[in-house]
């Protein structure tokens, strides 16, 4: 298939030079952005935004599903971001603060950072990021920056707390206006990493972050540390104080509030 195929538009309320793909259903947006990056030819590749109604088979990080029921946003960035592959997990912190300024700006809700990327309210996950990379024939890397929001609906049988902007507020926008909000923070953000740095980016951050100076439990593959959440460095590793003082750097896991893995203390 070749992009041509695939029904993108270029809306005029997005980012300059940035598609829009609307699909009715899809198994998952992060796999349409793998078929759609495979279709590109060496160059320039523009920045599209996926979305779909219903995702059938819809996932989240360490193998879990994602639920995404119509009402709730579900959508994949396909980008080729400029740098190495290390550089661009970047772009998660550069999408969790897209997506925390949405909410901001669509609701009277306060939106919080829960290191990686996820984004919660009342201290209940509304928001999370799959990032996953692409390449195509000529061996160039590309990056799926997998969103998806709990406008409507959420579920219950997480391991962590979720809820819906439409629990939380009584209302939820449209995901139509949800996306074009999303895709004008992530552009204005993305603009600032390119400019001035991760630097800039993490002090956004930290400064929206749920759960500094606080116990976290982290749960890793192989163990968990319980510890005072510190900081993130200069890779957005989560830097963990253990009682002993030792201090742990964290590439990847989940973080949960509290001594014991589900205890929240807000
Ligand atoms: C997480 O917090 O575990 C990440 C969830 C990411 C879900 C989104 S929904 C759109 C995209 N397609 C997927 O299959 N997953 C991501």
């Amino acid at each position: 298939m070749t992009l041509s195929e695939f029904p993108v538009v270029f809306p005029p309320d997005f980012p300059d030079a940035t598609g829009l793909l609307h699909l009715t259903e899809t198994g998952s947006t992060n796999d349409e952005a793998r078929r759609l990056f495979a279709s590109q030819l060496e160059g320039h590749v523009s920045p599209i935004w996926i979305m779909t109604d219903r995702q059938v088979s819809g996932r989240g990080r360490m193998g879990r599903n994602w639920s995404s029921p119509e009402g709730n946003l579900m959508t994949s960035l396909m980008c080729k971001p400029q740098c190495d592959l290390a550089t661009m997990g970047q772009l998660g912190f550069v999408a969790g603060l897209a997506v925390q300024a949405s909410i901001q700006e669509m609701t009277s809700l306060r939106a919080k950072l829960k290191w990686p990327n996820d984004v919660l309210i009342e201290g209940a996950k509304c928001a999370g990021i799959l990032l996953e990379t692409l390449s195509n024939e000529a061996q160039d890397i590309g990056l799926a920056i997998g969103i998806g929001v709990n406008l409507q609906h959420h579920p219950t049988d997480t391991p962590y707390p979720a809820i819906s902007l439409n629990a939380a507020a009584g209302v939820s926008p449209t995901t139509r206006d949800m996306i074009k909000v999303l895709a004008l923070h992530f552009d204005r953000l993305r603009v600032l990493w390119e400019s001035k740095g991760f630097f800039a980016i993490r002090t956004l951050w930290l400064e929206q972050a749920y759960g500094i100076g606080k116990e976290i439990t982290a749960v890793l593959t192989n163990e968990s540390l319980t510890g005072i959440f510190r900081d993130i460095d200069a890779e957005g590793r989560l830097l963990l104080e253990k009682s002993d003082g030792s201090i742990h750097l964290i590439a990847a896991g989940d973080i949960f509030f509290g001594a014991a893995k589900g205890k929240i203390n807000d």
